[in-house]
């Protein structure tokens, strides 16, 4: 079974999987305190892991998505997204995300439905102590993508249960 859970009491546990989405600890801790982390466990194990923020005017954001390399492409990310969009439409009204230009992360995004919204320059060659490189390719530019939320979310089940 798929569930889902906000971890409160002890968020630093799942390092090694916030580790995937963005890769130096300090960035995560500038948002891992007032982030709200939820786990995805499947079989009890636990496969993914989102952080979100709310950054005011009905704007929520996904700082870190990832998924245990050995369960990746399995559809737990966008499991993972559609989880976020039901729990929080009707609180929120937007869903925003930034991401590197590259060929293992923004396809994703576009087939989670989100459109690209702008690109903030040098973001990770500012914000880093090393070069990201992803894809072989280092990192540069954020390019940044939105979602609207729904006022409301289907009834319909996704294939999770929260818990
Ligand atoms: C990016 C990530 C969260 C996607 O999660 P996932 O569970 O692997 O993705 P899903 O199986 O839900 O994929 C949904 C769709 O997204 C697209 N997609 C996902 N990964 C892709 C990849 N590596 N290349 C191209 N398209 C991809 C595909 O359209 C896919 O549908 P399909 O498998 O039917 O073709 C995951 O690969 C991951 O954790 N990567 C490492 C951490 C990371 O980069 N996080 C994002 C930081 S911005």
């Amino acid at each position: 079974m798929i569930t889902v859970h906000e971890e409160i009491a002890d968020k630093k546990r799942f390092m090694k999987l916030l580790l995937l989405g963005d890769e130096q600890e300090s960035m995560i801790l500038r948002y891992l305190s007032r982030g709200r982390l939820f786990v995805m466990n499947d079989g009890g194990k636990a496969v993914a892991v989102c952080v979100v923020t709310d950054e005011g005017n009905g704007t929520l954001e996904i700082k870190n998505i990832a998924v245990s390399p050995e369960s990746q492409r399995l559809g737990y990310g966008r499991k993972m997204i559609s989880f976020i969009e039901n729990r929080f439409s009707g609180s929120f009204r937007r869903l925003i995300v930034g991401t590197g230009d590259s060929p293992l992360t923004v396809p994703f995004y576009e087939s989670c439905g989100f459109v690209r919204s702008g690109v903030i320059k040098n973001f990770f060659i500012d914000n880093y102590d090393h070069p990201i490189i992803e894809a072989g390719v280092q990192l540069c530019d954020m390019i940044c993508f939105e979602k609207e939320l729904p006022e409301r979310y289907g009834t319909v089940s996704k294939g999770f249960t929260e818990i």
